[in-house]
């Protein structure tokens, strides 16, 4: 695979508050990488240092085969001249300009031909399907029509990689969704690299073809949604990336069960010690009024439509396990269970 951007030892500082801590990655060419955090973690740090809009304090960034940042030799290429979008949450559309004119802002300041202009804006104003909207003004258009706005305004300029920094965050559910698919869709149909922030981890897994989980200014893990959501390296990841149960022998933070703990460790013949926790998927709990290797309570019965999570109360500890909606277990009944998966962590 081409990298496309390549970031070394990056480390940024806000006074004595370290916002990214050594990090490096890649980005390669074509892809859609998602980076997924908590509010705070250092995302925005991250892809502003990308586009030249924050200084590091150390490493060096490399796009497509050009050092564009290095702390040592104090060398740093300009925003503009790095060849790079950048979308924002807030669309950052001029009110005064029609559609047409805020998506031909960008070749207008570089003098391009008014033919061209036209022939580009109708170009990229279809991709996002507003061709028929060219006329409008920011405050006619809704979130996501805005939104499209912004991307098209973006993308006019062919740039090499498109930077989305929690675009989605404003748009209500069923427009976050119609946009995701829309995004992907474009980024496909031109082969661009994007890097998108977000915090919303079913965003992340729903777009990326791959993420990098982030916590506290470092990265937590490297892979694929489906990589990651299966061999989580650490309880925060397992956490973070999807529902699960969290098991430990001995901890301030998790609730722990040495009796369960040990009984899943043995049966799984997972390598345990003291500090080990044990991850449990909810839909690997499966629950029967006849069989199961545990017995517990039903405390809460929550429906989704298609699933159905159920809280289980087991000794002093709650499990979450879902099952397909079909099942039909009432509130405070009993039910046996057993643990089909478990990952040691
Ligand atoms: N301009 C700034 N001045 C001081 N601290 C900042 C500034 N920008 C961000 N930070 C701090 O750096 C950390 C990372 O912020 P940010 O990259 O915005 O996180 P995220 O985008 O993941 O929510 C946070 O602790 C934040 O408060
Ligand atoms: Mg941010």
């Amino acid at each position: 695979m081409l990298t496309q951007i390549e970031i070394k030892n990056f480390t940024k500082k806000y006074n004595e508050n370290t916002a990214v801590n050594s990090v490096s990655l890649s980005v390669y060419k074509g892809e859609f990488l998602a980076i997924v955090g908590p509010s705070g973690c250092g995302k925005s740090t991250l892809l502003r240092s990308i586009a030249g809009l924050e200084t590091p304090n150390e490493g060096e960034i490399i796009i497509e085969d050009n050092l564009v940042f290095s702390s040592s030799t104090k060398y740093s290429v300009p925003p503009e001249k790095r060849d790079i979008a950048l979308v924002f949450q807030n669309y950052a559309l001029w009110p005064h300009y029609s559609v047409f004119d805020n998506v031909a802002y960008p070749l207008k300041i570089r003098k391009v031909p008014k033919k061209e202009i036209r022939q580009k804006v109708h170009q990229f104003l279809s991709l996002v399907k507003l061709a028929d909207k060219e006329e409008r003004y920011p405050h006619e258009l809704s979130g996501g029509e805005q939104q499209r706005v912004a991307l098209a305004r973006a993308l006019i300029m062919s740039p090499k990689v498109l930077l989305l920094d929690e675009p989605l965050s404003n748009l209500d559910a069923k427009l976050r969704e119609q946009m995701q698919t829309e995004l992907v869709r474009i980024q496909k149909s031109l082969n661009l690299t994007v890097v998108h922030v977000t915090h919303d981890q079913s965003e992340a897994m729903e777009l990326a073809d791959r993420m990098i989980v982030m916590n506290h200014g470092e990265i937590s893990q490297v892979g694929t949604p489906k990589e990651i959501y299966n061999n989580p390296v650490s309880p925060f990841v397992a956490n973070f990336i999807g529902k699960t149960n969290l098991i430990a022998r001995k901890s301030k933070s998790i609730k722990t069960t040495p009796l369960l703990f040990d009984e899943l460790a043995t049966s799984m013949h997972i390598n345990a010690n003291e500090n080990t926790v044990l991850s449990v998927r909810p839909e690997d709990i499966s629950l029967s009024l006849k069989y199961g290797e545990y017995k517990g309570r039903i405390e809460r019965v929550i429906y989704h439509g298609s699933t159905t999570q159920y809280l289980v109360k087991y000794k002093n500890i709650e499990l979450i396990a879902q099952t397909k909606s079909d099942s039909n277990f009432n509130q405070g009944s009993y039910v046996y269970f057993s643990i089909g998966r478990v990952v040691g962590l």
